[in-house]
């Protein structure tokens, strides 16, 4: 198994410092993706970080698995479980070996693919939809596309730019990905339902994008 120290490093702070950085972006996202969560459904979190997503969907009912390779961002998320009273399996490992011991009703990977170089992308989504039970959702929020005006596209450039030489000079992504989520999705056999693009304010540039998709 890889080792994630930078991910470990953050693990105390990194929720709080995205959520801030995104203008509110990343929570609105994975706030957007419960109402495809029902209570009693079984939901796998990739890449769970420190699973303030992951909790919300446990107190909305779901029964929660969360994987992650940093085994001090999983620390993180099940002392946050902890603390709420609620519970759910943790598991410390690399998502592309995890072999579920049942297909999910839910799988959410949120800024997961970005972890991912391009020509390793494909192989994670077709593990992540091989998760899921037949009918099951995907869901996925991530930095999509530079979309909209040139002005729009220009923020978004220098925006990513800023955040994505950060975490490549950390080793935690590749160079500013432009990730067509709604590509990776059906090509791995999800067929999308809801395509949200999220901006910091209103007719603002679209800075991040969320997905959900039925297999
Ligand atoms: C950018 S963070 C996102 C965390 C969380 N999903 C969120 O949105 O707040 C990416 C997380 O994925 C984990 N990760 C990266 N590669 C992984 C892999 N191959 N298998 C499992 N987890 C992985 C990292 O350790 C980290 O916790």
């Amino acid at each position: 198994m890889a080792e994630t120290p930078t991910f470990d490093r953050m693990a105390p702070f990194y929720e709080r410092l995205v959520d801030l950085w995104s203008f509110g972006c990343i929570p609105r996202a994975k706030q957007a993706q419960l109402r495809h969560i029902e209570p009693g459904a079984s939901v796998l979190y990739a890449g769970v970080g420190p699973g303030s997503d992951a909790l919300a969907a446990a107190e909305r009912g779901a029964r929660v698995t969360a994987v992650d390779l940093s085994s001090k961002m999983l620390e993180a998320a099940a002392e946050r479980f902890r603390r709420a009273g609620e519970e759910a399996t943790f598991v410390h490992g690399d998502i592309l070996e995890y072999r579920p011991p049942a297909p999910f009703d839910v799988v959410v990977a949120n800024f997961l693919i970005d972890c991912f170089p391009a020509d390793a992308r494909p192989a994670l989504l077709t593990a992540l939809v091989g998760c899921l039970r037949s009918g099951g959702i995907v869901l996925v929020a991530d930095t999509g596309l530079p979309r909209g005006s040139a002005v729009g596209r220009g923020f978004w450039h220098v925006y990513q730019g800023i955040a994505y030489a950060t975490t490549t000079l950390q080793g935690l992504t590749s160079w500013l990905p432009k990730l067509d989520l709604r590509r990776l999705v059906e090509d791995a056999g999800g067929r999308v339902i809801e395509h949200g693009l999220l901006r910091p304010w209103r007719h603002g540039p679209v800075l991040f994008e969320h997905l959900a998709a039925v297999v």
